[in-house]
């Protein structure tokens, strides 16, 4: 009987002594999950993404900003809402972090947003522009712009810079992002007097668009509105050369990525589309961020590097300001942020947690990205 009380006491104390260091060590460290699409269709995303967010903690890390060590957990959701929700999961429910980045699809950000909110787990989106993001709940937020804006400032560069009368508007019906930014586009054209003409739509995945450029070929447009993400905007351009379309092609941040111009090739050549940065920003801030990144990566960053590397700190700046990872206290932080300046432009959350931020215009010439318009 004693050697079992004392096989059990010694039982308990080890226990004990696990859930102490377990409990310690939660303390000393700030652990943030980030959700990325590092492999899959839009893996160019995923990846320009983490490396701005890593590079973001890992100069914070280095500095001692926090008093404690920030300790990332990446999740890869392999470009899928599904896979999104699970890397929320595993996040909150096993690894137990204090915030999460991601996701930068709005798609994904909409799958995995309930479980964040419902865990009071706050959650910085980079870069999801859909508007219904951060309307799942108080502990979501987003660094970035969204789509009503984007949608009427390239409605309005349509109509007033490239006079054009009639538009065509090609969708991806199975992306939030698309569908809400075709639907935005369209409002503002056709208020201010143009006409959409054609309304055509695939879904991501597809390789083949010549049912529907065949069908905007026939009704003639101006210009041609492609609200989507790289790869099939690539492909669509090409094909619509092919078919003898010769219209400015148009589209939204889903166009940045070098991808864009790698699949696109001469047929993307002089198309137009709008996002959060111009790497020709002359801002010493920017250009200084710029030098350092190609540093690391090789890469001149593009936009959804620059916005991972803001949402990192936007969130260490809230821990600062929240002394520490209370989940009520640091949602509270995030809301409160104020001319916080990031690379991307200057970071206020208004009251229904988005940043109000300028957009940039860029034109596709030569291969690169030049800066053409800004709209406030
Ligand atoms: N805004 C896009 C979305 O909501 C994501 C994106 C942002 C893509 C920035 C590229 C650059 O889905």
């Amino acid at each position: 009987m004693k050697r079992l009380l004392f096989f059990i006491s010694i039982l308990t104390i080890a226990s004990l002594s696990t859930a102490c260091t377990m409990t310690g060590k939660k303390k000393d460290e700030i652990k943030v999950g980030v959700i990325a699409s590092l492999k899959g269709d839009q893996a160019s995303f995923g990846q320009s993404n983490w490396s701005g967010v890593k590079m973001a903690f890992d100069e914070i890390n280095a500095r001692g900003d926090l008093g404690k060590k920030i300790v990332v957990y990446v999740e890869d959701d392999r470009s899928k809402a599904e896979e999104g929700a699970t890397a929320a999961k595993k996040l909150v429910e096993q690894t137990g972090v204090h915030a999460i980045i991601g996701e930068v699809a709005s798609s994904i950000s909409l799958a995995a947003a309930p479980i964040a909110q419902k865990n009071k787990v706050p959650m910085i989106s980079p870069a999801s522009t859909n508007p219904a993001v951060t309307k799942v709940g108080t502990y979501i937020f987003r660094v970035c712009f969204i789509d009503p804006f984007q949608g009427e400032a390239m409605a309005r560069f349509a109509k007033n810079q490239l006079k054009s009368k009639r538009a065509a508007i090609i969708t991806d019906i199975k992306n939030d992002y698309s569908v809400g930014l075709a639907k935005f586009f369209k409002d503002t054209f056709t208020k201010t007097g143009g006409e959409v003409v054609a309304d055509v739509s695939y879904s991501a995945g597809d390789i083949d668009f010549k049912a529907q450029l065949t069908a905007i070929r026939t009704k003639n447009p101006d210009v041609i509105f492609i609200p989507g993400y790289y790869t099939e905007v690539g492909l669509i351009a090409r094909q619509a050369r092919e078919l003898g379309l010769k219209q400015p092609l148009l589209g939204g941040d889903g166009w940045d990525s070098p991808k864009t111009v790698e699949i696109g090739g001469a047929a993307i050549e002089n198309s137009y589309f709008s996002t959060h940065y111009s790497p020709e920003d002359a801002n010493p801030r920017v250009q200084e961020f710029i030098k350092r990144y190609k540093e690391h990566f090789g890469t001149v960053p593009d936009a959804m590097a620059v916005l991972g590397y803001d949402a990192a700190y936007v969130l260490a700046d809230a821990i600062k300001r929240a002394g520490g990872v209370d989940s009520e206290k640091l949602r509270d932080a995030i809301a409160e942020t104020k001319n916080f300046p990031g690379i991307s432009g200057s970071i206020t959350i208004d009251q229904d947690r988005n940043a109000q931020k300028p957009l940039v215009v860029l034109k596709i010439e030569n291969g690169q990205y030049k800066f053409v318009d800004s709209v406030m």
